[in-house]
């Protein structure tokens, strides 16, 4: 797959996912990195010599204009999936409905909860730590008009210690990232995943599992 990947913060998800195509796990490629603002995730992109695009939202009269300025953008890159590894802005509703299925994000705890609008980054982990969870993990979901909310595809689980602070609780969920992402990119690529409603099926050699 060619693939699109919006950021907004460092992007070491972004590296990772360059890194297993360079090293076969994946047979996707990066063509495009697209950011809401500069940032390291951006340096790391035009460094790699990828086609890098920043844009602001708030700087488009409508969200509209910043959607079909984006659609073009993905369609001149030939683009056919996008991931959004630490992206904080809301993804266009026409660039949705042009991609429906086909956009994933990365979330960085055990969705229902712990997601929607303003929920990202430290904000997440301070958010389990002061619930007093037990376990947290990371969620890669298909993206649909609500913030957090498509169906998920890949969710897993890390232990949650009672001296952690959110830097080491962020530090043991991003290694969790790194796995996760990719093995989500794959099953997309190998066409082992299937939407009814709200669950998603991964298929595997002749067993479907829900
Ligand atoms: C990741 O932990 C990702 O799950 C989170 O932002 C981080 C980006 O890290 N996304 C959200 O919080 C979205 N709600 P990175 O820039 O180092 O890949």
């Amino acid at each position: 797959m060619r693939l699109a990947v919006f950021v907004s913060g460092k992007g070491t998800n972004l590296l990772n996912i360059i890194r297993k195509g360079k090293d076969g796990f994946l047979a996707s490629e990066v063509k495009l990195v697209v950011s809401d603002r500069d940032c390291e995730a951006v340096e790391s992109s035009e460094r790699a010599g990828i086609r890098t695009r920043v844009a602001d939202p708030k700087r488009y009269p409508s969200e509209m204009e910043f959607g079909s300025e984006l659609l073009d953008l993905l369609k001149n890159t030939e683009t056919d999936f996008i991931v959004l590894a630490g992206f904080l802005k809301k993804i266009p509703d026409v660039v949705i409905r042009n991609y429906a299925n086909r956009i994933i994000n990365i979330h960085p705890a055990l969705l229902p909860s712990f997601g929607g609008k303003g929920m990202y980054g430290m904000r997440v982990h301070q958010a389990v730590l002061d619930y007093g969870c037990k376990v947290s993990g990371a969620t890669v979901h298909i993206v649909d008009v609500e913030y957090d909310h498509g169906p998920i595809v890949v969710q897993k689980c890390v232990p949650v210690y009672s001296n952690d602070t959110a830097d080491s609780l962020a530090s043991r969920v991003h290694q969790l990232e790194y796995e996760l992402l990719p093995e989500a990119i794959r099953l997309f690529e190998n066409g082992h995943v299937k939407i009814e409603g709200r669950k998603v099926i991964i298929r595997t050699e002749g067993s479907d599992k829900k």
